[in-house]
């Protein structure tokens, strides 16, 4: 074991799952009665901030946020479900993965109905990048989310890259 291995120890996906729920209330809907993006936005980046910092036991930052699409509108009084899990972490950033769902408590239906990654990075006490340990991935949808969270990462960096030289 090497001693950055030894200083932060691999940990498995299942060590920050975050699943949260809310109701829809008046005050954060729309002209249709439906939950405001903005909203769903601020849960989707406070459900991957919990996740992040569960894995790092650091604070950490939002990096970056990548394509965010609402599949379906969420109606006043309806629950809001997140779900969210560290897909990867690589040295000081990791990527995590949000799910949302509506709950009708009447009829008791679930739909998806919005999913983004986030990328975030861990600070120390200085606010300066810091390691973090490594994710173990144990389940096939854990693998696979792994793998792909290294070919996104590498595309989100080219584009990062391609935005700052403009
Ligand atoms: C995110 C931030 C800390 C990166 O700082 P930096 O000086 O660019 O740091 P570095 O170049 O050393 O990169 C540190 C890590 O961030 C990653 N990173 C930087 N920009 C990124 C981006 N746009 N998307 C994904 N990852 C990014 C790097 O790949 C690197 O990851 P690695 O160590 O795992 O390889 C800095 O840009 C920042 O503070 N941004 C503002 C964050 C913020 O205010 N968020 C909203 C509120 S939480």
């Amino acid at each position: 074991m090497t001693k950055y291995e030894s200083e932060y120890p691999a940990k498995p996906v299942r060590d920050s799952v975050v699943e949260m729920t809310e109701v829809v209330l008046p005050n954060d809907t729309n002209n249709f009665g439906t939950l405001f993006g903005g909203k769903v936005m601020q849960l989707i980046d406070i459900a991957g901030t919990i996740a992040a910092r569960r894995h790092t036991k650091r604070l950490v930052v939002t990096a970056a946020v990548d394509s965010l699409a609402f599949l379906s509108p969420i109606k006043m009084g309806d629950l809001v479900l997140l779900k969210a899990s560290v897909n990867r972490a690589f040295k000081t950033s990791l990527e995590v993965g949000v799910k949302v769902f509506s709950e009708n408590t009447q009829t008791g239906t679930r739909k998806h109905t919005a999913s983004a990654y986030l990328s975030f990075v861990a600070l120390d006490d200085e606010g300066k990048p810091t390691p973090i340990p490594s994710v173990i991935p144990e389940t096939p949808d854990e693998k696979r989310r792994f793998e792909k969270a290294a070919i996104r990462r590498g595309s989100r960096l080219v584009s990062c890259s391609s935005e700052l030289n403009r």
